[in-house]
């Protein structure tokens, strides 16, 4: 299978500057911040670096207008950036200093972070620190291969830790509502050419040197398919088909949980993305795979009925899909050096 060039993720701990200056030391961090998911792989963010502190900023300029006009999955992504940061800095021996939304004059920078007091690493900072190069979204059907035994409440309180709810959709009449709003969501956004337009923006064939977007492969496409299939889901609406497939995803997973947080506002996003990296990487370091199955949230009135279907309290944000199944290359990354400004 041809492949992007996927240098970022070869980022190796031999090269952190033990002995180097912060600034130093934050770049190199860095590293591992960019591999954080985000949606569409946009990468929506911006870092600088001013002596010993790390500004992490949002890049409205790679927003999902259509998908995300109010901006909360782009801050849920600088989140997941801002954790796999926390991640590395702790494992390096810093413990990481985080102010968010630190200013109302910039609502544009998200999070200031410094490197802290020194600290020893404990066995979990190992364990996520392993586990970022390991994690990535895999949209193929899950085996029949039931996740380990301690998974969920690891991730349920994963997600406490950050700030925001885990909450395990179980019972088969409430899966199957779930699915019912899944396929829904599938109807209605491939319904909508503006979506498939935004969505085709950020398909990439399989062997094109772009550092952001959605190779083919991601979504179970050959090479050869891999360009066409981008001109077929902009011509055709293929929400009935995508619906039907989803659904059935959703009904056979091992599990398919709904991340939440009590509240909707920027600093819940924050919470909820930093909570996004803490849950996939103690699924990762589990040899677990993970997809997103967000559709109804992605749409006002089907959020609703999310809410009602599952008697949240509080507002859902991510719907994942868990198991395991065949392994998948990485999607590509900007460098440290393409996402840094002055
Ligand atoms: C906030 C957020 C929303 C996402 N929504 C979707 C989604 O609706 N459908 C999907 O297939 N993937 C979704 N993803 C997964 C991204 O497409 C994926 O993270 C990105 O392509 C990078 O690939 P990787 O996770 O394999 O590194 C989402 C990721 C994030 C962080």
């Amino acid at each position: 299978m041809a492949q992007p060039v996927l240098d970022q993720w070869s980022v190796s701990e031999q090269d952190y500057p033990r002995s180097g200056t912060a600034a130093e030391q934050l770049r190199f961090l860095l590293g591992y911040a960019v591999l954080a998911p985000s949606s569409h792989n946009a990468q929506p963010w911006h870092f600088r670096i001013r002596g010993d502190e790390l500004d992490v900023l949002v890049d409205r300029t790679r927003a999902l207008e259509v998908l995300d006009p109010e901006h909360r999955e782009l801050v849920i992504s600088c989140g997941a950036a801002l954790f796999l940061l926390r991640v590395a800095m702790r494992y390096f021996g810093r413990e990481p200093i985080v102010a968010v939304l630190p200013s109302y004059e910039e609502p544009d920078l998200v999070a200031v972070v410094k490197l802290g007091p020194e600290r020893d690493r404990t066995v979990e900072d190992e364990l996520l620190f392993r586990a970022i190069p390991e994690r990535h979204t895999n949209r193929l059907a899950t085996d029949e291969r039931p996740l380990p035994p301690a998974l969920v409440l690891a991730m349920k309180d994963a997600a406490r830790q950050e700030r925001a709810w885990l909450r395990s959709v179980e019972e088969a009449p409430q899966r199957e509502q779930v699915a019912a709003l899944i396929a829904e969501g599938d109807r209605r956004l491939f319904a909508d050419r503006e979506y498939r337009r935004e969505l085709v923006a950020w398909m990439r064939p399989n062997d094109e040197a772009a550092r952001d977007g959605v190779p083919g492969f991601a979504y179970g496409l050959p090479d050869l398919v891999a360009p066409m299939g981008t001109r077929l889901v902009e011509m055709f609406n293929s929400g009935r088909l995508t619906g039907f497939r989803d659904r059935r995803l959703a009904l056979n997973a091992p599990a398919l949980v709904v991340l939440g947080t009590a509240q909707d506002a920027p600093k819940s996003w924050l919470a909820a993305g930093q909570a996004l990296g803490r849950v996939l990487l103690q699924a990762a370091a589990r040899g677990v795979w993970s997809s997103h199955m967000n559709q109804p949230i992605q749409l006002p009135e089907l959020r609703e009925s999310l809410k009602q279907a599952l008697g949240l309290d509080g507002y859902p944000h991510l719907i994942l899909r868990l198991g395991h199944g065949d392994p998948l290359p990485h999607t590509p990354r900007r460098s440290v050096d393409e996402v840094l400004i002055d």
